[in-house]
């Protein structure tokens, strides 16, 4: 297919709408920017899409779906807010655009395109996760994919700069997707999520702290390399993706077993994984790797979603 001709619109225009209207502008790839929708005329996403040349609504959805391009549009991101994002679904739905999901809303089934990208990707709703999911999943799945991950445990810290209202509204939404996902896509049996909105001054990159608990004897080794093909794969579309230190590991003999007030004792090792995500600096400074994190996952998706179906209908 050749570029640019798969038209998509963008709903959000804060820090991650904006960030991914940038990116897909720099992208080669199929999409194009056909209409970004906000709710505020004087916010800056609004202001640069139309320096840029993109048409642009302050109407929300009710807008969208007035806009002379509306009929054209393959696809809509979705970057306001986990509520939101059910009325903008709730109004999109019976047009038939489909709908790629970054509030944490979980309307639609997870997609982690590192994991498990050709998963659902024939629904009309699919959720992105958060950016804590699409930073840590990964790291899971690739620890799961060597021994039975009993519980894993998440803690995401992200400059309290980068996190615009839209996320403030959505922390419950954050917690609870991301502990689903770290489930349902990364394999753990249980998990735990924990946010830090860190508001140092100059701001924080974004940081990440994954626990595994894996039962029995685990193969250190395979693990090890597991984590660094993943961390690779990610590299693919978040270059500033990489581990602070190398992988940990702690052993739990039955001569000295970790206790679990809910589960009693554990044998087994606790892989520990410590991440940073700088990111591209193309809205917010390079700190703010968790736009990136998300909006490439979103980005790397949708040309996905395009190119199978410009596949299909050839
Ligand atoms: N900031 C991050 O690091 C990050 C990372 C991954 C996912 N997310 C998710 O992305 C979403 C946006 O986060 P953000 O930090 O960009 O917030 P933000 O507040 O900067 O952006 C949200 C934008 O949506 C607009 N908006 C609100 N309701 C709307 C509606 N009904 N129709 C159209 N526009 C509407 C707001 O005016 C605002 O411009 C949140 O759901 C958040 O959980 C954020």
């Amino acid at each position: 297919m050749t570029q640019h001709d798969w038209p998509v619109a963008i709903i959000g225009s804060g820090n991650i709408g904006t960030d991914l209207m940038i990116k897909i502008l720099r992208s080669d790839g199929p999409l194009r920017v056909a209409a970004v929708v906000g709710v505020d005329p004087d916010s800056d996403g609004l202001a640069r899409a139309r320096s840029l040349g993109v048409p642009t609504t302050a109407g929300g959805v009710d807008g969208l779906l007035s806009m002379p391009q509306f009929g054209d549009i393959r696809l809509a991101f979705d970057a306001t807010s986990a509520a939101a994002h059910r009325a903008n679904w709730a109004a999109l739905q019976p047009t038939g655009v489909r709908m790629l999901d970054l509030t944490p809303a979980a309307v639609g089934p997870y997609c982690v395109p590192v994991v498990n990208l050709d998963e659902h990707l024939d629904l009309g709703n699919l959720n992105m996760v958060t950016c804590g999911g699409q930073s840590t999943v990964p790291i899971v799945a690739s620890v799961a994919a060597h021994g039975v991950v009993s519980y894993a445990e998440v803690v995401s810290a992200i400059s309290s700069k980068s996190a615009g209202p839209g996320t403030r509204a959505s922390i419950d939404e954050f917690i609870e997707t991301t502990s689903a996902a770290l489930v349902s896509v990364g394999g753990a049996q249980r998990s735990k999520t924990v946010m830090i909105l860190n508001p140092a001054d100059p701001p924080v990159l974004m940081r990440n702290t994954v626990y595994c608990l894996v039962d029995g004897d685990a193969d250190h080794g395979a693990i090890r390399s597991s984590i660094a093909d993943m961390v690779a794969r990610v590299n693919a579309y978040v270059p500033g993706y990489r581990l602070t230190q190398g992988v940990q590991f702690e052993t739990f003999s039955p001569e000295n077993p970790l206790y679990i007030p809910e589960t009693g004792k554990f044998i087994g090792i606790r892989v520990t994984v410590m991440l940073e995500v700088a990111g591209a600096g193309d809205y917010l400074p390079t700190y703010a790797g968790n736009l990136d994190i998300m909006t490439s996952a979103a980005l790397a998706t949708a040309e996905h979603i395009a190119r199978q179906t410009a596949g299909a209908t050839s």
